[in-house]
């Protein structure tokens, strides 16, 4: 039996977004702990692919800000993601900005969201995950708090580093948020450097004491110019990092002239952010090439959209509003539509 999500969606579009998402969560994991999850759900096909020197069972992963706090793993894990970024955690819980901060542009399938980093802190989510069944991989994706000036913003990087290490099998950087104020002042000059160095030998210095080398990636923004992408690309390889996720939501509004929520303030999401993260991507391979991993990131919607992303350069890809809009069977869609270009 399988509940195709067009019927489900006036249902939850009828519903405050916030609101819409707890309910959808509440069923998922209802549905996983009497193992009916199954029967909604399509099995995913397999499509191994090796990043990071790590194995994906597939190449399409949950981006993160769906499961801040690591609390939905099980359910998650059935939808069939190759992988789950989990997060933004910061080190201290925090509520994050006032509702309501979600808000959608259904005639555009896109979301503006102002959240905040709204999460219960990283000691929650290391309870979550030894809580879970989960055994897939796992990306675990690290903020600051909002209350930390961002001249101190390296020591909540490196506390949420070394707290979340030995859980995940790579760390995501996120200075590219644009709902915290300054954020995406790390992004470049000296702050950039002082933090992935900070990152870097943090990382080195867990290496040794744990006996195992987590791989870091950093998340970046899609309002970047050349300039600043090519900067990144450069620290990123020259601080060892492991990977790029390109990219955040966007402040820009182009072609949403006279869509409602237009201009709420947040960062926009879905179809009208697709052709901005595409470039960052191509741009990003054209100084990265196979040097470092591309995870690429914006407006997928469709089969189409995610191998478009993998044209681009990237070795993976991630979905969030696509979801929201089209349901899961988008990941089994975009598994398939990736496998067919790459077997053909
Ligand atoms: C996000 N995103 C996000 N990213 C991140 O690194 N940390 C986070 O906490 C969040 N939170 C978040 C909340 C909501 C409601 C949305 C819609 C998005 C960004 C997300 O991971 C992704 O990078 C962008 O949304 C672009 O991909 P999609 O949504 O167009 O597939």
């Amino acid at each position: 039996m399988q509940v195709p999500y067009s019927w489900l969606r006036p249902y939850l579009f009828s519903l405050e977004p916030e609101c819409a998402h707890n309910l959808t969560f509440k069923w998922l994991d209802t549905l996983e702990r009497f193992n009916l999850l199954k029967y909604f759900v399509p099995p995913t096909q397999l499509f191994p692919v090796k990043v990071m020197g790590l194995n994906f069972p597939n190449p399409v992963g949950l981006s993160a800000g769906l499961d801040k706090d690591a609390a939905h793993l099980n359910a998650l894990h059935r939808l069939g993601f190759g992988f789950i970024e989990v997060g933004t955690v910061t080190p201290h819980p925090q509520f994050g900005n006032p509702q309501p901060r979600i808000f959608r542009l259904p005639e555009k399938q896109a979301l503006i969201n102002r959240l905040g980093f709204n999460n219960q802190g990283i000691p929650n989510l290391v309870r979550n995950i030894h809580e879970s069944q989960f055994s897939g991989i796992l990306g675990i994706n690290i903020g600051k708090n909002a209350n930390t000036p961002l001249h101190e913003a390296t020591q909540d990087y490196a506390r949420a580093l070394r707290e979340v290490y030995a859980l995940a099998n790579y760390v995501t950087v996120n200075i590219s948020s644009p709902n915290t104020k300054n954020l995406r002042d790390l992004q470049g000059g000296d702050a950039l450097d002082t933090l992935l160095a900070c990152l870097h030998d943090t990382r080195e210095m867990l290496s040794d004491e744990h006996g195992f080398r987590r791989p870091l990636a950093l998340k970046i923004s899609p309002d970047l110019d050349n300039n600043q992408i090519d900067a990144i690309a450069e620290r990123l390889i020259h601080h060892k990092f492991d990977a790029v996720i390109a990219t955040n939501t966007t402040l820009k509004r182009v072609g949403l002239e006279n869509q409602k929520n237009a201009q709420e303030t947040g960062g926009l999401s879905g179809a009208p952010l697709r052709e901005t993260s595409v470039h960052v991507i191509e741009r990003l391979y054209k100084r990265l090439g196979e040097d470092l991993p591309i995870i690429g990131v914006g407006g997928i919607l469709t089969g189409d959209d995610a191998r478009e992303k993998l044209q681009a350069g990237a070795k993976l890809v991630q979905l969030y509003t696509g979801l929201i809009y089209q349901g899961p069977s988008l990941i089994g869609e975009c598994v398939q539509a990736i496998k067919k270009t790459k077997i053909a």
